[in-house]
């Protein structure tokens, strides 16, 4: 665990992976955030469907990773498990995939814990995506994880939770840096464009839990990729990156309010 968390569970504000656990179907959320999650959805019946769509791009990703010889990963922002949890996918297809899980919330770092008690080849660590040498060291002293080769980096709707006054941009640069040529970064950020005005008022009430959501454009979160290569089809609206099939892509992919990309880091030459 990180210094300085709280390990404490805060019945007195929603949290945001409790939320996100409500709207996914889940059952570890308290009746604070159910009453938020309930709000927003009675404001925008998208956002459920968002973050539905949020996991697929993620599984997505993780199913292509793989397929470029990903067999290790770092998923910072992992939520409370649910179906479909990256090292499920990832070991389907590969039974030595490793997975380290980080997350700054205490009930989905507990739940994590539980989950995969008895899986060697997994691992939970509780710290916060705004202190990325932490999560480094921290991953470091696991040991499950070996940085000098490829590794997945999954930040799959947790970058929007740093505001810009802690320069996201930054913390994404010190986790590109420890990562060995080869590996491959992975992002969906909710974002402002090409939003009703009723989705970005639901975003707003994100203020209530502990972790606001800051939206951004697609110019910023592309920024976020650095010099790595961004892979087809680019930085774009989560059901467009690569569909498993044409009938997957919705008549408005922009109503779920985020974009995915994800980006490979080339060696430079010479
Ligand atoms: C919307 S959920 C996404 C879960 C999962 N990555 C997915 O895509 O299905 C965002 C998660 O990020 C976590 N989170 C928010 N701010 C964070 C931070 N600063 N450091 C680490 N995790 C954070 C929340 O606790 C929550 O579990």
């Amino acid at each position: 665990m990180a210094d300085g968390l709280p390990t404490e569970i805060d019945l007195s504000r929603p949290s945001a992976a409790r939320v996100y656990d409500y709207f996914l179907g889940g059952a570890h959320n308290f009746e604070i955030d159910r009453q938020l999650a309930e709000q927003i959805a009675g404001m925008t019946p998208n956002l459920a469907a968002t973050m539905r769509a949020g996991r697929v791009f993620l599984r997505r990703a993780v199913r292509a990773l793989l397929d470029a010889g990903i067999d290790q990963f770092l998923d910072i922002g992992s939520g409370i498990p649910t179906v479909g949890n990256v090292h499920e996918v990832a070991q389907a297809a590969n039974p030595k995939a490793r997975v380290v899980y980080v997350d700054i919330d205490p009930v989905a770092v507990a739940h994590s814990r539980e989950l995969l008690a008895g899986n060697d080849l997994t691992g939970v660590i509780h710290a916060d995506l705004r202190q990325p040498e932490a999560i480094l060291g921290a991953s470091r002293a696991m040991g499950l994880l070996d940085l000098d080769r490829p590794v997945g980096i999954l930040l799959a709707g947790v970058v929007h939770f740093v505001p810009d006054a802690d320069r996201p941009a930054d913390v994404l640069a010190t986790l590109r840096a420890a990562a060995a040529p080869g590996s491959f970064l992975v992002v969906s950020h909710s974002t402002f464009e090409d939003q009703p005005q009723e989705m970005l008022d639901a975003q707003r009430l994100s203020a209530r839990t502990a972790t606001e959501i800051t939206l951004r454009s697609r110019a910023e979160i592309t920024g976020f990729f650095g010099d790595w290569t961004i892979l087809e089809p680019g930085v774009v609206h989560m059901p467009l990156w690569r569909p498993d099939s044409p009938s997957d892509v919705d008549a408005h992919p922009e109503r779920f309010g985020a974009f995915g990309g994800v980006a490979r880091y080339d060696q430079p030459a010479g």
